[in-house]
């Protein structure tokens, strides 16, 4: 669990919950201290093999080593969010594509081969001579670009066949008030929302990026948008960011997040009360899985008699 913005408070509220139902509890099982070998992974002297279930709430960007250490612990126990729904989450292509398919509306979107300028070219002029930028990997707004002409494109293809960027991500520039919805889901139900605002200069809503956070109340239709995404995303845990195409006027998903922050106590003064509620609902979905998981391990022994 992340120890900031107030993350220590919520681990011992989890804690407590999970002991309160005879499940113990092991905190600061880190992966970036944890390490592989012959068969199991150990981290403080704990085998991670043996647990009925791995929780884990980093904020921030996980290093390839603990990424790598996730996917192979995914294999053995139930990870909360499984390694499949995390690494899709991160992935912007992926996730846009999965959304798509699924019928759930995001921004247009094309990947585009770094040898295909004419195809760059051919999009910005297709969606009205705009186009964002995204690296695929990308957090907090980091990099990405919002391109208002062709000209701006022309100028900049020199410079983008000097990077190694190893493809081409680009959206549709979508009209709307420069307001969004986080929706946080967990194990499938809705548990909160708020909003987030993009300073007057800006288009981009990250609170990196100088966004405000705002008191929001979806409505029905955003809840059952966010409730599908999440479920099409495979992610127990979720956050929902969604936005109002004012052209198309519909709701569009922008992104899943698979570590949706839990209110500050700040923001939590300032009227954002879903953490309780949130925490319930982790604690209850944290026992169902180590209940299945045991449950399996019983069956799997009992067999072998
Ligand atoms: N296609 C788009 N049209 C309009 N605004 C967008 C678009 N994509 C992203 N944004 C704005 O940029 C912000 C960051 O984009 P997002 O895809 O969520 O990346 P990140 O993972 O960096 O948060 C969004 O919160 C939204 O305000
Ligand atoms: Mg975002």
């Amino acid at each position: 669990m992340y120890s900031n913005s107030g993350g220590t408070a919520i681990q011992a509220k989890i804690v407590n919950q999970l002991r309160d139902r005879d499940i113990e509890a092991i905190t600061d099982l880190n992966l970036g201290h944890a390490n592989a070998h012959n068969g199991t992974i150990t981290c403080h002297n704990v085998n991670m093999e043996e647990l009925d279930a791995f929780f884990s709430y980093n904020a921030g960007q996980q290093t390839p080593y603990q990424v790598f250490l996730y996917q192979v612990l995914n294999e053995s126990i139930p990870c909360l969010n499984s390694f499949e729904s995390f690494s899709l989450s991160e992935d912007k292509l992926r996730t846009s594509h999965r959304l798509s398919r699924a019928g759930i509306r995001t921004p247009d979107y094309r990947l585009c081969n770094t040898k295909d300028k004419p195809m760059l070219k051919n999009t910005i002029r297709e969606w009205g001579g705009r186009l964002v930028y995204k690296p695929t990997d990308g957090w907090g707004g980091m990099g990405i670009v919002k391109v208002e002409d062709e000209r701006s494109l022309d100028m900049l293809i020199p410079f983008l066949d000097q990077t190694n960027i190893p493809h081409f991500y680009v959206e549709r520039f979508i009209n709307y008030d420069m307001t969004d919805y986080r929706i946080d889901i967990v194990d499938g139900e809705f548990v909160g929302c708020y909003g987030r605002q993009a300073p007057k200069d800006d288009w981009k809503t990250n609170v990196t990026s100088g966004g405000s956070v705002i008191r929001r109340e979806p409505n029905d239709e955003l809840v059952a948008l966010a409730i599908k995404a999440a479920k099409v995303t495979g992610l127990d845990i979720a956050g929902v960011d969604v936005i109002y195409d004012q052209e198309h006027e519909e709701y569009v998903v922008l992104e899943v997040n698979g570590i949706p922050a839990f209110a500050t106590p700040e923001q939590e003064a300032a009227g954002l009360t879903f953490n309780e509620g949130k925490i319930e609902r982790i604690v209850n979905l944290i026992e169902r899985k180590a209940i299945e998981k045991h449950a399996s391990m019983q069956a799997a022994l009992t067999s072998q008699l």
